[in-house]
């Protein structure tokens, strides 16, 4: 037997039509993907995760939404022909069959759970966060033991403690914490700590995905015209409280600056900005519920991206320009605003909103991690059961109920700050390889139907970009390789992505290749490089454990090599 296998999926084979397996309800129009689209993406990372990422890069950072925006356009086109002429459920994994090949296929079904199942941990720990924040306002309160997680109570008292350490003072939320944990019952010598809420959005939203598309839908479209509405509110309201001062505080060297913390602090932000971003592609797992999925796909995916991005900028904006963003080192940082300008009532609508917001983005994963399993059980590579969809509502229900158990255990116990990383890397990994498969499909004939990416001759780009970036980069790239035994993991990856920038221009300017999936695929990895050493062992860990599963489970019992179907190249 082959150790490795690179057999492709032939293109006509992913077309839908294949393999007699039950066909899904077609139901979704390119208005439910957009809505989906969004749906997927505002949640957890512009209510929570873009305040340490102000905090970090001030002002500046809403550059950082623009250049994360442009990466995701590049892959957002790479995923929309993918999506228009493989228009099957499995997302990047079925792209990856059909341009590389099984084991590849493997490799990035197995990164896309980062994306969706382990990301949904932090969305729903996010979720918690903010509901918490609802039941208070009105006057109810879980204890701090029924509503943490273990993992993420040692480190909010790790952090207070080194706090105090350094001389600063409790505050009352400190305070609350400190003794919300010293109150939790023990069990076997350790506290327990649970976060219930948590558990049950899961609880709730993976029944909500079982009974259907059609269900979900409903419930989606409502709670994405809702919390447009609402971010609306906040850009429109939060405008007349801008002070423009705070857009150019005092910088490193004492003048008033844009990027106060210079670029670094702005790329500090990358792993929770990216992280923003994520769920546009989560609506090409739908392929096979889509009305007309040729053109829809594409469409909705590309509309999601831009209604997102213009959203992102102006809230950037607004939440710099209201406070300092040395007061943005906060877990709601919307909410947060507005209370310190005194609109509490506003602060507490967007915890509605995120309440909502939060629960759309879980609902959208929750959908979408079963589809690509789904494809994974059909191909042979997890077991069959994992492809069955459930007789009546047709939907893959054993995958369905297996997401709700990976996504709902952890987030009993676990610290999202450990997660976010490992999701943003897994999904920038996935998009690079989406970029990179677009350049191996076969050339088609334009059909009316069709989306294909604007064709772009590398030639006359990269070889632009490539001297720009040495230009703008190279007192580090010298300070780099002067210093090559010293270099902290941060440099040696630098070092690597240059060269790999230089290799892949070449390349791609004598074979005249098309630019934009090769800026897309090359963005992601400048991108992936600025994630912590900690992201990439536990990503390193999460692949190893997926390719010790392939050899000893998908090698055996792919569908084609059981079979010898023909629909293999
Ligand atoms: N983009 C999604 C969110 O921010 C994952 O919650």
């Amino acid at each position: 037997m082959k150790l490795l296998d690179f057999r492709k999926k032939s293109i006509s084979t992913s077309d839908g039509a294949d393999d007699g397996h039950e066909k899904m309800n077609r139901t979704l129009s390119v208005f439910d993907l957009t809505l989906m689209g969004v749906a997927a993406v505002i949640g957890a990372g512009i209510f929570s995760t873009i305040g340490v990422a102000s905090f970090n890069g001030g002002p500046g950072v809403s550059v950082l939404f623009i250049i994360i925006a442009i990466t995701c356009g590049f892959s957002a086109l790479c995923y929309a022909e993918f999506a228009s002429r493989v228009p099957q459920s499995g997302s990047a994994y079925t792209y990856a069959y059909v341009s590389f090949g099984e084991v590849f296929a493997w490799i990035i079904g197995w990164a896309l759970i980062l994306e969706y199942a382990i990301g949904n941990i932090v969305v729903a720990i996010s979720w918690s966060g903010y509901f918490n924040n609802l039941l208070k306002g009105v006057g109810l309160e879980l204890p701090y033991w029924l509503s943490t997680g273990y993992f993420a109570g040692l480190e909010d008292v790790e952090s207070i403690t080194k706090h105090v350490a350094s001389g600063e003072v409790l505050t009352s939320q400190m305070t609350y914490v400190l003794n919300g944990f010293k109150e939790a019952p023990d069990l076997f010598g350790h506290k327990l700590l649970i976060n219930v809420p948590a558990f049950l959005i899961v609880v709730l939203i993976t029944w909500v995905a079982y009974i259907g598309m059609q269900e979900s839908k409903k419930v989606s479209n409502a709670m994405v015209i809702l919390k447009m509405l609402v971010i609306a509110l906040v850009i429109g309201v939060g405008f007349f409280y801008i002070d423009t001062n705070n857009w150019l505080p005092i910088g490193q060297n004492g003048t008033p600056s844009f990027f106060p913390n210079g670029m670094g602090g702005v790329l500090m932000g990358v792993s929770a900005v990216f992280f923003a971003y994520i769920g546009f592609d989560a609506i090409s797992t739908t392929a096979e519920e889509c009305k007309n999925p040729q053109r829809d796909l594409p469409r909705g995916m590309l509309y999601a991206l831009l209604i997102c991005t213009v959203l992102y900028i102006l809230i950037s904006l607004v939440l710099t320009g209201m406070v300092s963003y040395k007061e943005l080192k906060v877990d709601d940082p919307l909410a947060y605003v507005f209370e310190a300008v005194g609109q509490n009532w506003i602060g507490y609508i967007i915890s509605v909103s995120a309440v909502i917001a939060t629960t759309s983005v879980l609902l959208v994963f929750q959908l979408g991690q079963p589809r690509i399993w789904m494809s994974m059980g059909r191909d042979g590579l997890l077991p069959k059961r994992f492809a069955t969809l459930h007789p009546k509502y047709k939907t893959p229900s054993y995958s369905t109920i297996v997401t709700g158990i990976l996504v709902g255990i952890p987030t009993l116990f676990m610290p999202s700050s450990l997660v976010t990383d490992l999701t943003s890397i897994g999904t920038l990994f996935a998009f690079v390889l989406v970029c990179l498969g677009v350049l191996a499909l076969p050339k088609i004939k334009k059909e009316a139907s069709k989306y294909s990416i604007p064709y772009v001759n590398s030639r006359f780009v990269l070889p632009i970009i490539v001297a720009v970036f040495l230009y703008v980069t190279w007192d580090r790239l010298k300070g780099s390789v002067l210093n090559i035994e010293n270099e902290n993991f941060h440099e040696v990856l630098f070092l690597l992505f240059t060269g790999t920038l230089i290799t892949f221009s070449i390349f791609a300017s004598i074979r005249k290749f098309n630019a934009i999936p090769i800026l897309g695929a090359l963005s992601c990895l400048y991108l992936m490089i600025e994630i912590p050493a900690l992201g990439w062992f536990g990503f390193f860990t999460w692949m190893a454990i997926g390719i010790i599963i392939y050899l000893s489970y998908g090698i055996k019992y792919s569908k084609y090599k059981k079979n010898k179907r023909n629909d293999f190249t």
